[in-house]
Order: C-alpha cells, then structure tokens, then sequence
C-alpha cells in the first residue's frame, strides 16, 4: 500500500505531491525544519497527512537532539512544536496532532532518552492509527454508495492527503472494492489542482473510472442529472456542523442542494474541532501567484494584479447532508450526532 509520509529508520520520507501526477519523487530527511517546510510548500498536504508529518517532524528533533538533560531536551522539542504550528493555520489535525505529542513532551520522564523514545512512539502510533482510521471511514461511508452511482468529488481527500488510503476518496475506494459499479468525477480544483493532478492519478492507477471537469462545469453537469452524490473531504469541523474544505466547496454544496444531490463530508474525528468556534477558525491566505500563474509555470494575466487567495471555505451544516467518520455517519441534527461521536 502507498504511503504518502513514512519513517524509515529514524528519517522522514514523503511523496512530494507537488511532481505528481509526472514524476513520483520520494523526499527523505533527518531535518525537522525540512518537515515544515514541505508542508508549508505543500509536498506534503491534506489535513491527516500534515498532522502526522508534524508529528513525524518532532519525533526526528528527538531523534537529532543528542541532548543527554531532559530538561533541555523538552525546550528543543517544544520550539518545534511551535515551529510546525506556524505551518499552515485551518487544518484542525496540525493542532490536534501537535497538542497529543506536546502533552507526552510534559510529562513526567525520567531520563532524556525515556523522553525521546516516548515521542518517537506517540507519532508512530499516530501514522499506524491514520491508516486504521481512513480504512474505517471507508467500510463506514461505502454503504452509502450504490450502483451505478457518479460520485462527484474535490480536492484530494484521498492517499495523497492522508498516511494512506483517504477519506473520501477512502470511500469511493472502499465501494469499488466491494464490486459497486460507480463512476467518479472530480473537478480540477484551482488553484493547485488537486483535483486534476493527484485525484485523477490516484484514481486512474486503481482502475477506477474518473472524469476531470473545470471548477465551473459543477453546476452544469448537476442540472444534466450526471452526478448523484458528492463527497468531499474535511480541514475542520465545527460543530453544529460547518464544514471548512478547500476552496470551491461551498460552491458545490449550494449547487448540490439546489439539484437535490445529497452532500457527505468524509473526515476521521480529530478533524472535527469539539468545543471550537467558527468565528476563531483561521482561514489561510497563501501567495498571490497561485492564482496569477498555472503552478509558477505560466502567467495567465498581467502579473502586478492584485488576487484573492483564500485556500479555503465553509460550509454551513443546512448544507450537509451527513458527515462520515471512523466512528460511524452522523446524520442531522448534524449538531447532537457529532457530540455523540466525541467519546
Ligand atoms: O490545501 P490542501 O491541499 O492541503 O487542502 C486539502 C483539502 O482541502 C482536503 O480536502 C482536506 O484536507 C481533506 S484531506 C483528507
């Protein structure tokens, strides 16, 4: 099974996305500082797969500290646990990951070495549990699927975003497993082409039947009855339900209600924020020339423009049909299933 970010032997290994769908480079670092900056660039994306990189990336700061006082050890790791905060602000599972190695950085160790041991185990074990969990959301949401299905999708919630496997791209992948015979369409998703870069590649290499449309065929394609369902991915849930996915999201769930297509989200549980606040949520800006140019490859306008970037957006819970977790699908009232899933 492809795994997106891996440790191998005490180094950070990941599938740079940002070559993919043309070359399948493999990055390889003992630098916990290389770690921020790939999510930073996005090599290394997607809410799952940036939470366990991070944590990945604290775990080789253990590793690469030969501090033997395990006082000093815990300030070296808790800077960089700081460091991988300040990667990217939306994405719920940064901080969730981040929060569960900090909380075994301060507590009780008897040496440094007993410290460092305990945060390589705390981020191994979140890259294990990652895979388990998208595994599980897709047995949970494939009952949804049926045959003959066209699924419509955006972004890239699937390996490539995840330690393996995906969300909903986990899905869709678990119902062709068990034999539905379903068809996928997935929008190209500007500016970074999720879409048609990483899903078509991921969905073709398994034989899965895509088809790429522009962003703006959305609303097209729904009202010629071409797609029954939509799933999509999650960078955080608040409850009572909004939903914050890439930007573009939110435009389909309008389109999807106004044609009656049912609108599932797919995020394992640390992606919903218990206790959070939309008005806190932080929405990233990224750089203006994402928009101005096709992957820094080529202007399409006139390059002193001024551009909106948000890489962002969100969907309120009247618009979500029903949301897809490891721990089973919570269906409105969106609000009190969600809090039955917390425990
Ligand atoms: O900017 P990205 O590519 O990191 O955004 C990713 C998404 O919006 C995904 O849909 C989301 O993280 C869910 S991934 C399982």
């Amino acid at each position: 099974m492809l795994k997106s970010v891996e440790w191998v032997g005490g180094r950070v290994r990941w599938i740079n996305t940002l070559k993919i769908p043309w070359e399948e480079e493999y990055v390889e670092t003992e630098d916990p500082e290389r770690v921020a900056v790939a999510i930073e660039r996005m090599e290394i994306r997607g809410a799952p797969a940036i939470g366990v990189a991070a944590a990945l990336g604290v775990a080789l700061a253990a590793v690469k500290s030969r501090s033997e006082d395990v006082e000093k050890l815990r300030l070296d790791l808790l800077k960089v646990v700081e460091r991988m905060r300040r990667t990217r602000p939306t994405a719920v599972n940064i901080f969730w990951a981040l929060k569960r190695v900090e909380s075994v950085v301060k507590a009780d160790h008897s040496s440094a070495s007993e410290l460092r041991e305990a945060v390589i185990r705390e981020a191994l074990r979140m890259h294990e549990e990652d895979v388990e969990v998208n595994r599980r959301i897709g047995e949970v949401g494939a009952k949804l699927i049926e045959d003959g299905d066209r699924v419509l999708t955006h972004c890239n919630a699937g390996t490539l975003a995840t330690v393996a496997y995906g969300t909903a791209l986990g899905v869709i992948r678990a119902a062709w497993q068990a034999g539905r015979k379903i068809e996928v369409i997935t929008t190209e998703t500007r500016p970074m082409l999720q879409g048609a870069r990483l899903n078509v590649w991921e969905l073709m290499k398994e034989g899965i039947p895509v088809k790429l449309i522009t962003d703006s065929m959305v609303g097209y394609v729904m009202s010629k009855g071409m797609v029954s369902k939509v799933i999509v991915g999650a960078d955080r849930i608040v409850p009572p339900g909004y939903v914050i996915n890439k930007i573009g999201t939110y435009t389909i769930a309008v389109l999807a209600d106004r044609h009656r297509v049912p609108f599932y989200v797919a995020a394992p549980t640390s992606t919903i924020e218990f206790g959070g606040s939309i008005e806190r949520v932080v929405i990233e800006e990224r750089n203006p020339d994402e928009v101005r140019t096709v992957l820094s490859k080529l202007y399409i306008t006139v390059p002193t423009v001024e551009v909106l970037n948000p890489a962002f957006d969100i969907t309120p819970p009247e618009l979500v049909t029903a949301i897809i977790t490891e721990k089973g699908i919570a269906e409105k009232p969106l609000e009190s299933s969600l809090w039955r899933l917390k425990d």
